[in-house]
C-alpha cells in the first residue's frame, strides 16, 4: 500500500468528510442560537464528487474515512455514500460521528452498508439539560439510538462528552461511572475555540487534566495500550471495568506531532489542520473539469503544506473562521 508522508515526517492515513454542515440539533458550543449562515446547496459537494476525491485519496495512501458533518445522517441516501466509499479496495476502515438521534433508523442500515464504528455525541444524561444544550433535542432519541446501535452489533460504541463548566461539569462522574458495566467509551472532549458566531466563550473551557484528577478520586484509572483506532485520546480504565475513558486534549496536551488527518468539508475544502483557515480548494478545480492527475497533484501540494502544529495558544491566534458544523469536528 502507498504511504503518505508529510514534511514532519507523519503518515497520512486518515479523511475525515464533512457530508452536510447542516444538523437537526444547535449544540450551544457549536452553532449559534439563529443565524448560522449556512452553505449554499449549490456549494455542497455531490457525491460523485465526495467519491472522485475519496478515490483518489485512497491511493495516496488514505485507508480510514470518517463521515461527519454537521450532522450526517440528515444527509438524503447518505447510505449509498457509505457503501459506495466502503467498496473502494484501499479503504479498511469507515466509521461515522453523528448526534444518534437518527440511529433508532439507520443503525441496521449503516451495519449492512458496511460502516464499521460509530461515535455519539452526547453531553448529559439529564432530559432537560441535554435540550438545553442542543436547543431542542430528545435524550431518548439518543439513548434509543444507541441501544439500536449496540443491537446491530456496534462495538464498542464510543461517547463524545463535551465537559463544560457550569453547565454539565456536574455529570462527568456520572458518565465516567457507566464504563464500569458497560462496554461503552466515554471520551472527555476538551471544549474547542472554534467560530461559534454567538456568545459562547472560553469561561467554559475545562481542561482533561482537572477531569482526570476528579475522576481519580472515584478509583485509579489505569492507562490502556494504544491500539489502531485510538486516534488522538489517550485511553485509560477503572479496575476490572467493561469499558474505557478517554481525554482529547487538543489544547493543553496538543497531539500534532502524530496527526494523520486530512478534513474535506462539505463545500470541497481540503484542511489539513483542524485549526487552519488556511484551506486548498478542490471543487472548484473538479467543476472545471481538471483530470485525475491534476487534482492529485493539487491534493499532494495541500499534504506536503499540513502545518507542523495548531496556533491555538498563540496570543495571536483568532477563533477559526468555520464554526465545527461546517469542518466536520
Ligand atoms: N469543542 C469541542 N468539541 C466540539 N464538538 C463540536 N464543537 C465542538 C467544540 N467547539 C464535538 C461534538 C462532536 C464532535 C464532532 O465534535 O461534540 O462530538
Ligand atoms: Fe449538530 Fe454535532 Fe454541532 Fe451538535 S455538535 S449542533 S449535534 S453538528
Amino acid at each position: 500500500m502507498t504511504k503518505l508522508i508529510d514534511n514532519f515526517n507523519r503518515h497520512i492515513n486518515y479523511l475525515r468528510i464533512s457530508v452536510t454542515d447542516r444538523c437537526n440539533l444547535r449544540c450551544v458550543y457549536c452553532m449559534p442560537k439563529e443565524g448560522l449562515s449556512l452553505i449554499g446547496h449549490e456549494d455542497i459537494l455531490r457525491y460523485e464528487e465526495i467519491l472522485k476525491i475519496t478515490k483518489i485519496a485512497a491511493k495516496k495512501g488514505i485507508s480510514k474515512i470518517r463521515i461527519t458533518g454537521g450532522e450526517p445522517l440528515v444527509r438524503k441516501n447518505i447510505i449509498s455514500l457509505i457503501s459506495d466509499i466502503n467498496r473502494i479496495d484501499e479503504i479498511e476502515d469507515i466509521s461515522i460521528t453523528t448526534n444518534g438521534v437518527f440511529l433508532k433508523k439507520y443503525a441496521s442500515k449503516l451495519k449492512k452498508a458496511g460502516l464499521k464504528r460509530i461515535n455519539i455525541s452526547l453531553d448529559s444524561l439529564e432530559k432537560n439539560k441535554y435540550s438545553e444544550i442542543t436547543r431542542g433535542g430528545c435524550l431518548d432519541d439518543v439513548l434509543t439510538g444507541i441501544t439500536e446501535a449496540k443491537l446491530n452489533g456496534f462495538n464498542p460504541i464510543k461517547i463524545n462528552f463535551v465537559p463544560l463548566k457550569g453547565i454539565n461539569d456536574n455529570e462527568i462522574a456520572t458518565i465516567a461511572k457507566l464504563t464500569m458495566e458497560r462496554p461503552i467509551h466515554i471520551r472527555f472532549i476538551e471544549f474547542m475555540p472554534v467560530n461559534v458566531q454567538n456568545e459562547w466563550n472560553n469561561d467554559h473551557y475545562i481542561p482533561s487534566k482537572k477531569i482526570k484528577n476528579e475522576l481519580e478520586k472515584i478509583a485509579p484509572l489505569l492507562p490502556v495500550e494504544r491500539k489502531e483506532h485510538t486516534g488522538p485520546a489517550r485511553m485509560f480504565q477503572f479496575l476490572n471495568a467493561k469499558g474505557q475513558i478517554g481525554f482529547i486534549s487538543p489544547l493543553s496536551n496538543h497531539f500534532c506531532d502524530s496527526c494523520n488527518r486530512l478534513r474535506l468539508t462539505a463545500d470541497g475544502k481540503l484542511r489539513t489542520c483542524l485549526f487552519s483557515d488556511k484551506e486548498t480548494d478542490l471543487k472548484t478545480p473538479l467543476r472545471n473539469g481538471c483530470n485525475e492527475k491534476e487534482l492529485e497533484e493539487i491534493i499532494t501540494t495541500a499534504i506536503l503544506n499540513k502545518p507542523e502544529k495548531h496556533k491555538v495558544l498563540d496570543p495571536s491566534f483568532e477563533k477559526c473562521h468555520r464554526g465545527m458544523s461546517s469542518i466536520g469536528g
